[in-house]
């Protein structure tokens, strides 16, 4: 059991909250890359899956190569950001199930059904995404998801020696330059898009 967070922590995570264009000079420390790791891998996945693969590009030549796969609007997010960051996802997760899912033999769920590894990966994976981008926020620092980039490119550039690794999507971390991005768009009320059946 939790305790609800007080105002000021809901405002950090979600209401003050924004999806960055660019960064203040501020680096970010791989102490704190390691920090958002600490926290967003304790997000629940299917089965303890953690299916994603992190690729924290912290040198210019990095980000070079990421940039170079990025969209012309996404590249030069990318190659200015303190850090960019691909999130990958592994569809032989599986293989690490007996370590990840002791409770279970949930590594046979998996076995010889790579659709159903497929789907789970990016379900879960997206799941990490999000993850990683709250637990950031909860750091005190600032991320910009991007899905404009060739993804192709993205897994020759970054996971050529792991083809069971492919790329879901990207984002950039820092500290927010509020003068990088415009107003915030519309957030519908509840009965916009939820029913209570
Ligand atoms: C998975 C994902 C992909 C996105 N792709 C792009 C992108 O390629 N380029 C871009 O400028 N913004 C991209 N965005 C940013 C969204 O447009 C932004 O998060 C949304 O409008 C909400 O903005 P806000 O957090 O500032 O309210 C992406 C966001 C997500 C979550």
């Amino acid at each position: 059991m939790g305790t609800p967070l007080d105002d000021a922590g809901l405002d950090t995570l979600f209401r003050n909250a924004r999806t960055y264009n660019g960064y203040t000079d501020e680096p970010v420390s791989e102490a704190e890359l390691r920090a958002i790791w600490d926290l967003m891998k304790m997000g629940p996945t299917s089965a303890n899956q953690l299916p994603a693969r992190l690729v924290w590009c912290v040198s210019d030549a990095a980000k070079a190569k990421l940039a170079a796969a990025c969209s012309a609007q996404n590249a030069p997010k990318v190659l200015k950001a303190p850090v960019s960051v691909v999130i990958g996802m592994d569809i032989d997760f599986h293989e690490h199930l007996p370590e990840l899912f002791p409770h279970a033999d949930a590594k046979s769920w998996f076995d010889g059904n790579e659709a159903l590894r497929r789907e789970s990966a990016m379900r879960n994976s997206s799941l990490q995404g999000a993850y990683f981008i709250m637990a950031a926020r909860a750091l005190g620092l600032d991320t910009g998801p991007m899905s404009g980039f060739d993804a192709t490119m993205v897994d020759a550039a970054f996971f050529a020696d792991t083809p069971n690794v492919t790329t879901n999507f990207i984002a950039t971390l820092g500290h927010g330059d509020p003068a990088t991005i415009f107003a915030r768009s519309p957030r519908p009320a509840f009965e916009t898009f939820n029913t209570i059946a």
